[in-house]
């Protein structure tokens, strides 16, 4: 199955519902970016600006925490209504014991990967784990370069998933994702987008998840 996870980042955060409701009856789920300018250069939403994103949603929110200090700063995103919540494994001390928390409160329990970061480190946490973001790009701003040289780590992933028996766990790659980059990412094996610049900066970012869609289901 493949879905369509559109980023605000690159939105006008001044109008989120009318952007939000823009890509609603298209969309899979709401990927909000969240920064905090110590684990990436880069700062989005304070918890509370975030909750009330997560709250208003017509979209379910899959959070994206670029924060430093998962194992203790991700914790009050439990109480919101999010149902994935995404974190770092660069950011974790104690990754299982978090993701493991995450599921426990009834949300998919999810750890991403910056572009240097070897998949071998997540081996051992695939039974804890409901989606694994490869990240395509550094992570911290939109509308940068998708990262083709990452397609090896998500090649592996799929093989784990596959052969691990693990057919429910999303793999999702961030950054650079647009309609030439979408079938790279596909024949790879992942099944779970986040596009931000490429929907948000087109006059019809309906139109547009609809194509990224049909190019991905083209290669699956
Ligand atoms: C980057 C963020 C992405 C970003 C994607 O750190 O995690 O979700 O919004 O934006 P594009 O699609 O423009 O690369
Ligand atoms: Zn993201």
């Amino acid at each position: 199955m493949i879905r369509l996870c559109p980023s605000i980042l690159n939105a006008n955060f001044d109008e989120l519902p009318n952007e939000i409701a823009k890509v609603a009856r298209v969309s899979d789920l709401l990927h909000l970016d969240v920064m905090d300018n110590k684990f990436v250069p880069n700062f989005t939403f304070s918890f509370e600006r975030a909750r009330e994103i997560i709250e208003g949603s017509q979209l379910p929110v899959d959070v994206h925490l670029m924060i430093a200090n998962a194992d203790k700063e991700a914790l009050p995103y439990l109480d919101t209504s999010a149902v994935s919540i995404t974190v770092h494994f660069e950011a974790c001390e104690d990754p299982l014991s978090l993701l493991t928390e995450i599921r426990k409160r009834g949300k998919r329990a999810a750890i991403a990967l910056k572009p240097g970061t070897g998949i071998d480190e997540i081996k051992d946490l695939l039974p804890a784990l409901d989606m694994i973001l490869v990240m395509t790009v550094e992570p911290g701003f939109g509308g940068q370069k998708f990262m083709s040289e990452v397609m090896p780590k998500v090649k592996a992933a799929r093989k784990w998933l596959d052969e691990g028996g693990f057919g429910d766990t999303w793999l999702q790659v961030d950054g650079g994702i647009n309609l030439e980059t979408i079938s790279t990412a596909t024949k790879a094996g992942a099944d779970t987008f986040v596009a931000g610049s490429v929907v948000f900066n087109s006059p019809d970012p309906a139109g547009v998840i609809e194509n990224l869609r049909q190019l991905a289901a083209a290669v699956k």
